[in-house]
Formats: structure tokens, sequence, C-alpha cells
């Protein structure tokens, strides 16, 4: 319902913002405006600020009118929230103009053919011609109460039955058409019917209204599943199959009520008879936009549950990356990953009810999988694609537009990579347990590690050449953080910019200090006896170093590397790069040779 901006915008001024709110939190006065503790997130100093028509949270960032807050804090749709307020205000809502009465006229039209091809297919199915369609449904375990229950129905064998029984309740075949039960030809007449010798699925609304149905064709044949198509009333994007029942299912506790996000109608309708009443299911396709604000009006971190296999990771990958610029902290997602080769349908049918709700306690928040899921499949990586997936993963971190959460993402993303993809003995990289976290470094170590970035820090042009090796660094927080954002900044643009300017980029993402002290190790270095070793070159004095952290893991890795590029066809670059990391380390094995002396 498009409502008139001009109405709109007399609501407003008709609604003082303030008492709205004031009957949900406790406001105090605030210069010229208000706080108050925030309505949408648990805290106990306010960060919550109203203002004459909007309110705005600094903690979970929650912003928005009058009208939005009735949305929000009472989980109301936007043609819900206006009503609800020009009631209390004793205004009349506006008559629909002429286009928006007929299309709700035809709306309810649409839903009036709809529900007559329903109790015309509902009777089918405890009909003689519906007696393979019913055995069907029972076959698959659903009792006659579910059958019941989700209005399950058998379609006719489409030989003109339902265009004939419809025709005496004056519904014509123009209007099946526009209803989505029947085929149109090429100039758009109505042709033949949609759905036959299939059993039925209706679909509704959040509100409970039938908008189209789906068709399964029992046994194998093809397609499997049919929906109805794009109508006035029924759009795939928006509905989720379930979410009705799912409403009022969720109240309550215990995995039986989690809200349950399913791939298909058969596991929405299994899950409800085992007593999960939260499971809704996409028509087909991967979650959208719409049907996950949907999903989040009802709770605010509903359960996806995948399949083990490669489809249903992607299919995680593909959701969790349309959730993430949506996210907040009070709307997220947990996943559910299910044996490999299981449905939630198979699942409760041949393990039980306390097998699925194994699986869904054991969902895990958005923020652990997400790592999992975008390194999926990636093993012994080389630089390019290690710098790849880290790439992936800041970027990923970046669609999340609350600025703190997406820092919280972005660190933990990037402590598991480092922790992951850190480079063995051998040269090669390889997953570590993400357990092994870097323990606290010698005195020696640290000094050596604040050189490595040091050297960067004063010549940035040097990262483009050790990037991999500093990446497998396990160093401590601080100098992972400038680590961080050094990496970040080269990501963006491809390289560093220039000392100075690098110096303030740091300044201003809070790392001066870290950058003053690691400056200072450097300067103490200037009078250290390997100063003269490299009056030439950065890059074999940032190997120096590297090397000095642990000798022999060097030499290992220059093997392996050697090994590598006389297997393969190398560049000069790779050749080169070799050469400077042998020379290094022909000069640390000198030097420490001379030192013994
Ligand atoms: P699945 O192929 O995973 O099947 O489809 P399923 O749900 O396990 O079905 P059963 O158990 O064999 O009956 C998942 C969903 O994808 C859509 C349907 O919405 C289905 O529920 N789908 C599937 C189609 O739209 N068309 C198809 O041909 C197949
Ligand atoms: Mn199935």
């Amino acid at each position: 319902m498009a409502l008139d901006p001009a109405f709109l915008d007399e609501l407003r001024a008709r609604t003082p913002i303030a008492p709205v709110i004031g009957r949900r939190t406790k406001l105090v006065r605030s210069g010229k405006h208000w706080k108050a503790c925030c309505p949408f997130h648990g805290e106990k100093t306010p960060s919550f600020y109203v203002y004459d028509d909007h309110y705005h949270c600094f903690g979970c960032q929650a912003h928005g009118d009058v009208i939005t807050f009735v949305m929000q804090s009472e989980g109301r749709s936007f043609p819900e929230a206006v009503e609800e307020l020009a009631t209390a205000a004793g205004m009349d809502m506006p008559k629909p103009d002429p286009v928006q009465r007929e299309r709700a006229e035809q709306a309810r039209t649409l839903g009036d053919v709809l529900e007559a091809v329903q109790q015309s297919w509902q009777r089918r199915l405890h009909e003689p011609e519906g007696r393979e369609g019913l055995a069907y449904l029972r076959g698959r375990g659903l009792s006659d109460d579910t059958i019941t229950a989700f209005g399950l129905g058998w379609s006719g064998a489409g030989r003109g039955e339902l265009v004939a029984e419809m025709a005496r309740l004056d519904i014509t075949p123009a209007m099946l058409r526009d209803a989505g039960v029947m085929r149109a030809d090429e100039n758009g007449a109505p042709q033949r019917e949609l759905f036959f010798n299939r059993v039925t699925f209706p679909i509704r609304d959040r509100r409970g209204r039938l908008v189209s149905f789906g068709g399964r064709i029992l046994g194998d044949g093809q397609p499997k599943y049919l929906n109805g198509p794009e109508t006035a009333i029924f759009s795939k994007r928006r509905v989720l199959f379930g979410l009705d029942r799912a409403r009022e299912g969720v109240r309550g506790s215990g995995a039986g009520a989690e809200l349950l996000v399913v791939e298909g109608y058969m596991d929405v309708i299994a899950l409800h008879q085992a007593g999960f009443h939260g499971a809704v299911a996409p028509l087909g396709t991967a979650l959208t936009t719409e049907q996950l604000e949907a999903l989040w009006l009802v709770a605010p971190a509903p359960v996806l549950c995948f399949d083990g296999d490669g489809a249903g990771q992607r299919a995680a990958v593909k959701a969790a990356e349309t959730a993430l610029p949506l996210l907040n902290v009070e709307r997220t997602l947990r996943f559910c990953t299910l044996p490999e080769g299981e449905d939630p349908d198979s699942l409760v049918r041949r393990h039980g009810s306390a097998a699925m709700a194994t699986m869904i306690e054991g969902a895990r928040p958005m923020g652990q999988v997400l790592f999992g899921l975008m390194s999926e499949g990636v093993r012994d990586p080389g630089p390019e694609q290690r710098a790849a997936l880290r790439r992936r993963l800041v970027a990923v971190a970046a669609l999340i537009p609350d600025k703190t959460l997406a820092a919280e993402y972005r660190s933990t993303l990037l402590d598991s990579f480092f922790q992951t993809f850190r480079r063995d003995g051998r040269g090669g990289a390889k997953r570590v347990p993400v357990a092994t976290a870097p323990v606290a470094p010698m005195a020696a170590d640290l000094q050596r590690q604040c050189i490595l970035s040091a050297i960067l820090l004063e010549q940035p042009s040097v990262l483009d050449a050790v990037q991999d090796a500093y990446c497998s660094l396990a160093l401590p927080p601080d100098l992972a953080a400038l680590r961080e954002e050094l990496l970040d900044l080269y990501d963006r643009n491809g390289e560093l910019p220039d000392a100075d300017e690098l110096a303030s980029r740091l300044a201003e993402a809070g790392l001066a200090d870290v950058r003053q002290r690691v400056d200072a190790t450097r300067g103490r270095r200037g009078q250290a006896a390997d100063a003269d070793l490299f009056d030439t070159d950065p890059v074999q004095e940032w190997w120096h170093f590297y090397g000095l952290l642990d000798v022999e893991r060097f030499a290992a890795e220059l093997r392996a590397d050697t090994e590598r590029l006389c297997a393969g066809t190398p560049d000069e670059a790779q050749w080169n790069s070799l050469r400077t990391r042998l020379l290094a380390l022909d000069a640390l094995r000198r030097g420490g040779d001379e030192e013994e002396e």
C-alpha cells in the first residue's frame, strides 16, 4: 500500500515521538533532547537519543522516526504501524486512489480464487482420484493431522476438471491465469492448467493469506516441484513457506521454538510434525534480502540449516553474503550443518527429533562459521591465493554497515587467517589447528619482529617482496594490529603509501603508539653490529631479520622454494626474490660464524 507522502508528514507532525518512545523506555532530559537506555539492545548506560523527529542509538545504530519505532519495537509492518499511529492521532486513513483500490480489489479476488482452488484440491485428495496422492504423502510419514493442518491437496489430472468446477463458481480461466494456476499462451490467453497429477502445497504469506501453490510430482518425474508464477499477490522473493505458522511457533523456548530456515516444503512440514514449529523455507531459491528482513521481524538470530555437501555449503556462503550488509547487533544468523546427504526431513524420520534438536543446539553464530565458509576448499594456498583470500575476508567484513561490528568481524576473520595459514618448516603453507594461538615471543624475537615491522614502515615498498612471509609470522597483538592495517592499506591500493603518508594513516587508525615503539627498536638497531651489512638493500635486510627468527626454518623454506622453482617455469621476479633470500641466508650464516669465532 503506497501512502500519500503528505498524509505521512501530517501523521509525523501530529505524533510527537518522545511520548511514544517513553511508553517503552524511561526517558531522561539531555539538554534540548532526551536520552534513554536503548530498547533495542541491552545496555545499562544510555546511548539512545531522542530528538524532535527521530531517534538514534549510538550503541546499536538503531535509527528512525516514529513510524519506524513502532515497526521495530512492536514488530509491525509499515502499513500496520501507520494505521496504529493514525488511529491514536485521530486521523482517518486516506482512501486509496482508484488504481490502488482496483489493485486491492483484484488482490481480494485473486485471494478468493485461490481459496476456491484450494478447497477443490484439498477435497480431491480425499476422493478416489486423490488416492495415490494421499498414499504418497502418508508414505512419506505425514500423519492425517499434518496433511490437514497444511491443507495439502491433489491437483487432479489436468483434463479441464478444475476449469469446469471453477466455472460453476463464476471463476473464469482468465482469473485462474491471474491467480497463477493456469498457464498463458504466447498471447497471454489462459491455455491449460499448470498443476496436474501433483500433490499440492498451499503457500501463504506471513499473515496466513493464500498467495500461491507448490506441487510435487509423485515419485521421480521432472520437474520434481512446480511453484506458481509471480502474480499480483505472489512474489517468490518475499515469501517463506511456513512463516505464518512459524510466527506462532517460535513463542516458547528450546530447539522446538527456534526459527529455522530449511530448504524444502517437505522439510518444513516434517519438522512441524516432529515438534519444530518455527521451520520455514524459501521456494527453491537462495535466501533474499526481503526474506531475511521478514525472518528478523520474527527472531533476531534465525538458524539456517544446510546440507553438509558442497551445494549446501555454497548455499550457506550465499546466505551469509546476502545477510552481511544487513547485520547489526540485533540481527544476525546462526548456521547448522546437517550430516552429509541428510535433509531435515530425512534426519527426523531416520534418527528422530532428538537428533534434529542436537543439530539445532549445535548451531554456530555467524562470526564463527564465516571463516570456514570463506576458506572452504583452500588447501596449501600459494602466495597469490593467500593474498586473494585475505582480501576476500577483509571485503566480507567491510560489508557490515555497523562500524563496530564490522571491526569485530574483521579482526576475528584475520586472526583465523593468520592462525590457519601459517607456513610450515618446508616452505609450503599448511593448515595448522586454529587453537595454536601465538605465544609471547622471547625478548630477542620480539626485538626482531619489531625490526621487521620497522623496516616496512621506513621502506613501505619492501612489503611487496615479503608480504607472504610477513603474514606467516606469529606476532603479539599490537604488532599484529599494525600488520593488519598495513596489509589492509596494501590490499586496498595495491601498494603502500610512502613512509610519511603511512605514518599519518597509522595515527588515524589509532596505531601511533605501536609505530613509535617499533621505530624506537629501529633506532637501537642502527648501532647494532649487523648495521653495515645492508646499506644497500632493505629487502635483504628484512630477510636477514626474518631468518634470525629461525635460521633452520628459513633455510628449509629456501630449499623448498628452490626445488619448486626448478620444477616449474619461474619468471625473472621469482628468481630474483629467491636470490635475495639466499644472499640473506648466506650473510646470516657467515655473520653467525664470525660471532662464534
Ligand atoms: P530438493 O530437491 O532439495 O527436494 O528441493 P526436497 O525438498 O528434499 O524434496 P523431497 O524431499 O524430494 O520431496 C528443495 C526445494 O527446492 C524447490 C522446492 O521448493 C523444494 O522444496 N524445488 C526443487 C523446485 O522448486 N523445483 C524442483 O524441481 C526441485
Ligand atoms: Mn527431501
